[in-house]
Formats: C-alpha cells, structure tokens, sequence
C-alpha cells in the first residue's frame, strides 16, 4: 500500500479528537494540540482560533458585504447573492504569526502558542477577484482593505483612543489573485462562528492575520493603508540601511513543525519511532525535509505525505530507531523550498514576536530500562 494511504488507513479509525487548548478564554483564542494532527485536512472542530474581539454576531438574513471606495460601480451583496455566484474550493494552511511564540528565549509578550495555530482547511466561496472585476476596480486602487464586524480596543501598545474594527489591507497585486476567496464555507459546511461566520476572506499563502473573519466591507483604497493591524500591530522591520522602516507583515514563511513526538515526551530506548510533521510555506512549495534527531550534528531525509499542493502543507514522517543509552535528545525538522532556500537558524528579531519560523528543538527523553 501507498505510504501515505497506510497512514489514513491507520488513523481512520480515529474520531474521538482530542480538545482544543485554552490560551486566551474570551476573545477566545484556542490552539490545536498539534500532536493530534494525522490527517491533511484538519478538521474543523481541531481547527485553532484566534480572534482579537469577541465574535460578532450577524444576522444574515440583512447582512450586506459591501464593496465599494475605488471602484465604478459599488456592490452591497447580501447573503444569498455571494451564495449563488460561481464557487472555488481549495484547501489553504492558515498559520497565525505569532504561532509558536513560547520558544523564544527570553519570553515575549502576547499569547505563548505552541505549535498548535496553524491548520489546513478546505475553503469555499466566490474569488476576491471575480467581486472586484464586478464592481469595476479602478486603475489607481493600490490596496484592498478587509473589515471584520468585530470591534474594541486592542490591548498591546500603542492603543488607539476608541474602539477600532478588526481591518487589514491587500497588496492590489495579491487582491486579484484568483486564490484569494471570499469564503462561506470550511471543510464542506457553513462557517463557524469563531471561523468568521457568515463570511470570512482567505488569504493562501500569507499569514492568518490577512483572512479578515466576519467580512463587511472591502474597500479599495488609493494610498496605503495605514491601520492598526497593518503598523503597529502584525508589522515588522527592514533594515536596509540605517534607517530601519516597517512593513506589513504578509507572505507565510517556509516552516516546518515536529507534530510527534511531543516536547519532553518519553520514548522507549533502541525500538523503531515514527517522527511526525508537516511543513508549509508562502507562495513556494516545500520540496525537502530533514530531521535531525541529535540537536543539529545530523541530519536524515524524511518522506512526504502528501504531494506538493500551492498553498497547502505537506505531511511528513520519517521512522527512528531511538538510541539505546537514556538521556535527552533535541529533535530538530528543518525544510527547503523548491528553490533550494531553507528555513533560517535563529528567530529573525526584525520580526519581534511574529515569524518564529526557525527549526523549534523538540526535547525529549529516552527512558532508562532499568527504572
Ligand atoms: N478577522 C477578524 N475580523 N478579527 C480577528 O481578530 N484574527 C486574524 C484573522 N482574521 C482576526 C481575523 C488572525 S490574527 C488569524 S491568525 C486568523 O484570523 C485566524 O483564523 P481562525 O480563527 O479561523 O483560525
């Protein structure tokens, strides 16, 4: 059999999943215990959640998604229109910038994600693109702004004097990429309510802060945008020269994650060991993993899962034979594009608490027999 169908196979059986894990408990802000992950499509009910707001409630029966600002003919959509327009699918990883901030050393604020926000879902809805053409995009529109119906006061510094609504903007060039949906359903069922309900915007192939939840408006604007979200929050530095400037942060970058074994789990000395992962990036696939199984001295291919799919991880395992002598080992994966670039050494600090996309080391134990 298939490699990868043996290993549907063998977690087929699986449904009792394991809950999500509590970071933040209103706005909620739940992370997936990415040690349960098996299947390509993480399922909706495993699926983290990260919401900055309490999630608005919209009644779709008078919902309008309003398209307007550089544009010659303004929409205002309900519903049942965006519904029966021509539909997409695809399936896209959403990882949160901040996922796997808790190993920086030293702490940093903001929610301490381990490796569990990040998914792949399978997305439904009507291209961003095809919307845009509707409403006539005007030549001079340089962004895409997206607004959620959420509202409130951000927390991290510096606040803005009253309640703001979640927005974020889009490159004009990724706006009309025919990837980026505004979409109605996840994994073949309406959206949840955490996942933007009724309708949310996907963004394939950049980080999850870009997939506005609770769409109302897309608004095309003529100057950058310069919101919250886009500076002070989800920005980074650029260095170049001596005059160091920010940007928004956009395109995912290349990463890999050790799904099993789990951090300080206990292994059995000198038995075979299935080393678990996926690994994903922004607009390029991921070609190549290796794991390295003594803190970076070494290193072994592992064998994809899954076939390079644009926008979507790739699974990956790679079998161990555990030492014999007890101790502690640092478990390390670390992935290369399709261009031959591989993931960095160390945390870029350019990228403060966001971008943690350096080999996480996953310390675990081989167990002494004779305790
Ligand atoms: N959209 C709105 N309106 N409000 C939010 O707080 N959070 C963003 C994004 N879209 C957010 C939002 C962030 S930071 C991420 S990582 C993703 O939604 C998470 O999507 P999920 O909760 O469906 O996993």
């Amino acid at each position: 059999m298939e490699v990868s169908k043996k290993y549907e196979a063998d977690n087929a059986a699986r449904q009792a999943w394991a809950g999500l894990i509590i970071r933040q408990a209103e706005p909620r802000n739940l992370e997936s215990p990415f040690d349960q992950i098996d299947t390509y499509i993480t399922p909706t009910e495993l699926f983290y959640i990260r919401s900055h707001f309490p999630a608005p409630s919209l009644d779709v029966g008078s919902y309008r998604l309003r398209v307007d600002g550089a544009v010659d003919r303004p929409l205002a959509l309900s519903y049942d229109e965006l519904r029966s327009m021509p539909s997409e699918t695809r399936a896209a990883t959403l990882e949160c910038a901040g996922n796997s901030r808790v190993f920086l050393v030293p702490q940093v604020p903001g929610a301490q994600w381990e490796l569990g926000a990040v998914g792949n879902a399978e997305w439904t809805g009507v291209p961003l693109k095809v919307l845009l053409e509707r409403a006539g995009l005007q030549d001079d529109a340089c962004e895409i702004v997206l607004e959620g119906a959420d509202r409130g006061v951000p927390v991290e510094p510096p606040v803005p004097p009253g309640p703001i609504s979640y927005s974020r903007s889009l490159p004009r060039d990724k706006a009309t990429q025919p990837e980026v949906l505004i979409a109605y359903q996840m994994n073949g069922r309406d959206l949840t309510l955490d996942h933007g309900y009724p309708v949310r915007a996907i963004v394939p192939g950049h980080y999850g802060m870009a997939s506005v939840k609770w769409l109302k408006r897309i608004d095309a604007v003529r100057q950058p945008f310069q919101g919250y979200w886009q500076t002070s929050d989800y920005g980074y530095w650029v260095s170049s020269g001596d005059k160091p400037v920010r940007r928004a942060l956009g395109e995912m970058m290349l990463k890999s994650q050790i799904a099993r074994p789990r951090v300080y789990e206990t292994l059995a000395p000198n038995r075979v060991y299935t080393i678990f992962g996926a690994a994903w990036a922004g607009e390029v696939d991921v070609s190549e993993i290796a794991v390295s199984t003594d803190g970076g001295g070494t290193w072994v291919d592992a064998e994809f899962l899954d076939p390079a799919r644009q926008y979507a991880w790739r699974r990956w395992r790679v079998d161990w034979l555990t030492p014999q002598t007890p101790g502690h080992y640092t478990l390390l994966a670390r992935a290369r594009d399709e261009n031959g670039v591989l993931q960095p050494s160390a945390h870029d600090q350019n990228y403060g608490t966001y971008v943690i996309n350096h080999p996480l080391p996953i310390e675990i134990v081989v167990a002494d027999p004779a305790i």
